[in-house]
């Protein structure tokens, strides 16, 4: 039982608000209409369509391949689900980086063909233009900083990010910079929980964490790790709240069985 009032639709101003109240928000990923029906009517704050669905989905090592179109198809899946979560879609690799014409670009090619309510980007400093011209054309924008998964080739691993004193200042520069900008809210992925706490106290955004500790504003994972579909992905932050891979291999392998005995379909499950 909450202790705060039903929300009816989740809004940028919803989630500020949340932040002000104290009120945990939280977060996941979807990519799909059947999956985003089943978070929706849980009653999650945010659905993150992620550009994780190159790994989810499409089965690649890393979050580059997926394109911008893959990103919209994904994105007008989810939001024919939705009733009350806010719908944020991420900018893929090579859509907003260097070019924040090109940016906006990509971000109002999301709005109109998906209906989505806000974009999310990697990055600080070096994508502020983008981050700027985009807030320009009226659409809310997320910011993503850490461990962010664009840059895998620069930073060479998935290991915690910001462990140094010089890229964890840098990562509390840029967190107010993405405050300052007009950024609705931040994600901080991988990074030491004492420097997430200092961050998500130094702004009045809504500060979400992954892998960064409880001291934030809110938590988003990874449906797909978080319901234990994907078996071999098994960080320390992750909790699993089911083991499907498990089950739905037993339910697959009993539906074989059934129907190469011809037990299925029985006398009831015909016409
Ligand atoms: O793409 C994604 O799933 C994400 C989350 C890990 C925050 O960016």
């Amino acid at each position: 039982m909450s202790i705060h009032k039903p929300i009816k639709r989740v809004t940028t101003h919803v989630l500020i608000a949340m932040k002000q109240r104290q009120q945990k928000i939280s977060m996941l990923t979807a990519y799909d209409f059947s999956m985003a029906r089943i978070l929706d009517a849980s009653g999650i704050d945010i659905l993150l369509v992620g550009d994780s669905a190159s790994n989810v989905m499409a089965g690649h090592e890393t979050t580059l391949p997926i394109t911008l179109d893959h990103m919209i198809y994904h994105a007008q899946s989810v939001v024919r689900a939705v009733d009350r979560a806010f719908v944020v879609v991420d900018l893929p690799f090579g859509s907003y980086q260097g070019n924040s014409k090109l940016a906006l670009a990509s971000t109002i090619r999301i709005m109109k063909e998906s209906g989505a309510h806000a974009v999310k980007l990697e990055g600080g400093s070096e994508v502020s233009e983008s981050i700027t011209r985009i807030l320009s054309a009226g659409v809310p924008v997320m910011g993503h900083l850490g461990l962010t998964p664009q840059s895998i080739y620069k930073f060479g691993t998935y290991t915690v990010r910001a462990k140094e004193e010089e890229e964890a200042n840098k990562l509390l520069e840029d967190v107010k910079l993405l405050e300052e900008l007009g950024c609705f809210a931040i994600i901080l992925e991988k990074i030491p929980a004492s420097l997430a706490k200092k961050a998500a106290e130094s702004v009045k955004i809504p500060v979400i964490g992954i892998g960064a500790g409880p001291d934030v504003d809110g938590q988003v994972l990874v449906t797909h790790d978080m319901l234990g579909i994907t078996k071999d992905f098994q960080p320390r932050f992750l909790r699993r709240y089911l083991e499907l891979f498990d089950e739905m291999k037993t339910a697959t392998i009993r539906y074989i069985n059934d129907v190469r005995s011809g037990d299925f379909p029985n006398d009831q499950e015909q016409y």
